[in-house]
C-alpha cells in the first residue's frame, strides 16, 4: 500500500468510486483514472459496473430513516460490507487486483439530511479499508455542511470539469432518487461560473407508487409503462407544485425526507386516490417530476441562459415518459444522454466520486459554494488510512 503522503504527492491516481444514491437500488463502481497537471484536473472512466442489492438489504435501506439507533449502529458496518463484496466481483469482473488501484472514494449511504443543518451518510470506511488494505475517502457532505453549506450538490464540480470544454449554455441534469442539475454556462472559466441545486424529486415519488401500487411487487416504472397509460390529474399535479421547495430560492436541496413516503402517502389521502386511480398518480407524479426540474430551469435561469442542450444521466433518462415530458416542457432544446458525451447516464455520480476522493487527497476543494451556500471552498472527505 502506497502512504497517503505518497498519493499526496502523486500527480495520477486510480481510483474506485463507490456511490449509492436515494433509489437505494444498488450500488455503482467505477475505476477512475484521475491526473492532475498544475492546477488542471483531467479525469476519465476505465471502468464500470451496477450491482443490485438483493431485496432483505433494499428493504433495510429503505426503512433507515425510521428506523432505531441499534439497526443504523448494525448497518454502518453491514452495508460496508456489502461494497465490499461488490468490489470483490467487480475486481473479478475486469480481472483486477487490489494493486491496480490507491484509493477508494465512498459516498455511503444517506440516512437522513436536513438542508443547511445537518447530513448523515453511513457505510464504515474501516470496514473497506481493512478489506482492501487501501485508503478510503467517506464522508463527504459534512464538511460543506460545517462551513455551513448544505453539503449538497456535490457533483456540479464533475460536471464543470466535463462540460466547460463544450462551450454551450448546457442543463447537465441528473435524475436519480432526487434530480438536480448543473448549469454550465457557454462562457464559463471558473466553477464560480456554474449554478445548480437539486430541483425535487426524481424517480422517488414513482417508485414509491409503484411499489405502493403493486403492493410490493414492483420496485419502478419499467420504461415508463405504467405512466403510458395513466392520465396526468390536473387537480394532483396542481396541489404538487404547490409544493414550497419547487419555488424557494436558491441554494436548495433535499432529500426522501421530503420527497418520500409520506408524502405520496398523504397525496393518496388527501385525494381519495383508489386501487384503480393508481396508473393516474404514477403519471402525475411522473408529469410533476418533469415539471420541478422545467420550473426550476425557468425561474432562475431562463432569461439569461437560453440553452443550447440538456443532458441526461440517472435512472430516470431510461424513462421514456419522463425524457418525453422534458422534451416537451423544454420545446426545443435537444434533450440527449451523456453517454454522448463520452460517460454513460449510470456512470456519472460514481465517477465524481472518484474524482472527489482524489482531488481531496491532492488538498483540493471539492464543493462549490456558491452552489452548497458554503461560507467558502473546502477540502471533502474523511481520510480512513
Ligand atoms: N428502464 C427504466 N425505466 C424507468 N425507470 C428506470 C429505468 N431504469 C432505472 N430507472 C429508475 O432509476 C432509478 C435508479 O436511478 P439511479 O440513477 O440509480 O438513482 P440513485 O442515484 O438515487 O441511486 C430506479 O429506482 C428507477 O426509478
Ligand atoms: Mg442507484
Amino acid at each position: 500500500m502506497k502512504s497517503i503522503w505518497e498519493l499526496h504527492r502523486g500527480n495520477s491516481l486510480n481510483v474506485l468510486g463507490l456511490m449509492s444514491g436515494t433509489s437505494m437500488d444498488g450500488l455503482d463502481i467505477c475505476l477512475a483514472k484521475v491526473n492532475r497537471s498544475g492546477s488542471e484536473i483531467e479525469a476519465r472512466i476505465e471502468h464500470y459496473a451496477s450491482y443490485s442489492y438483493p431485496i432483505d438489504y433494499r428493504e433495510r435501506l429503505l426503512q433507515l430513516p425510521v428506523a432505531n439507533t441499534a439497526e443504523i449502529c448494525r448497518m454502518n458496518f453491514d452495508i460496508a460490507r456489502k461494497y465490499g463484496d461488490f468490489i470483490q466481483w467487480f475486481l473479478d469482473k475486469f480481472q483486477l487486483s487490489a494493486d491496480d488501484f490507491q484509493l477508494i472514494g465512498s459516498h455511503g449511504q444517506t440516512v437522513w439530511h436536513i438542508h443547511r443543518n445537518s447530513t448523515l451518510q453511513i457505510g464504515e470506511a474501516s470496514v473497506l479499508a481493512e478489506r482492501f488494505n487501501v485508503p478510503v475517502v467517506s464522508d463527504f457532505r459534512v464538511r460543506d455542511v460545517a462551513a455551513g453549506g448544505s453539503g449538497a450538490p456535490l457533483v456540479p464540480f464533475i460536471d464543470y470539469l466535463l462540460f466547460k470544454k463544450y462551450q454551450k449554455n448546457l442543463l447537465v441534469l441528473n435524475i436519480g432518487g432526487i434530480a438536480n442539475f448543473t448549469l454550465v454556462p457557454y462562457n464559463a472559466i471558473s466553477v464560480n461560473d456554474i449554478y445548480a441545486l437539486d430541483t425535487g424529486p426524481g424517480n422517488s415519488l414513482i417508485d414509491i407508487a409503484v411499489q405502493l401500487a403493486s403492493k410490493g411487487e414492483l420496485t419502478y416504472d419499467k420504461d415508463g409503462e405504467i405512466a403510458k397509460k395513466g392520465q396526468v390529474r390536473r387537480d394532483v399535479l396542481k396541489y404538487l407544485l404547490d409544493h414550497p421547495y419547487i419555488k424557494a430560492p436558491l441554494p436548495k436541496s433535499t432529500g426522501r425526507e421530503v420527497f418520500g413516503k409520506d408524502f405520496v402517502t398523504e397525496v393518496i389521502r388527501r385525494f381519495n386516490i383508489a386501487d384503480n386511480d393508481y396508473p393516474d398518480l404514477i403519471t402525475t407524479v411522473t408529469r410533476f417530476t418533469a415539471e420541478s426540474i422545467f420550473f426550476n430551469y425557468r425561474q432562475f435561469f431562463e432569461k439569461r441562459y437560453p440553452l443550447d442542450e440538456i443532458i441526461v444521466s440517472g435512472g430516470g433518462a431510461d424513462n421514456p415518459v419522463l425524457i418525453s415530458y422534458l422534451a416537451e416542457l423544454f420545446e426545443n432544446v435537444p434533450v440527449n444522454r451523456t453517454d454522448k458525451y463520452g460517460v454513460g447516464s449510470e456512470e456519472k455520480e460514481a465517477f465524481a466520486f472518484a474524482v472527489l476522493a482524489a482531488v481531496s487527497v491532492w488538498g483540493v476543494a471539492g464543493n462549490v459554494p456558491k452552489v452548497t451556500g458554503a461560507d467558502h471552498p473546502v477540502v471533502l472527505g474523511k481520510i480512513t488510512f
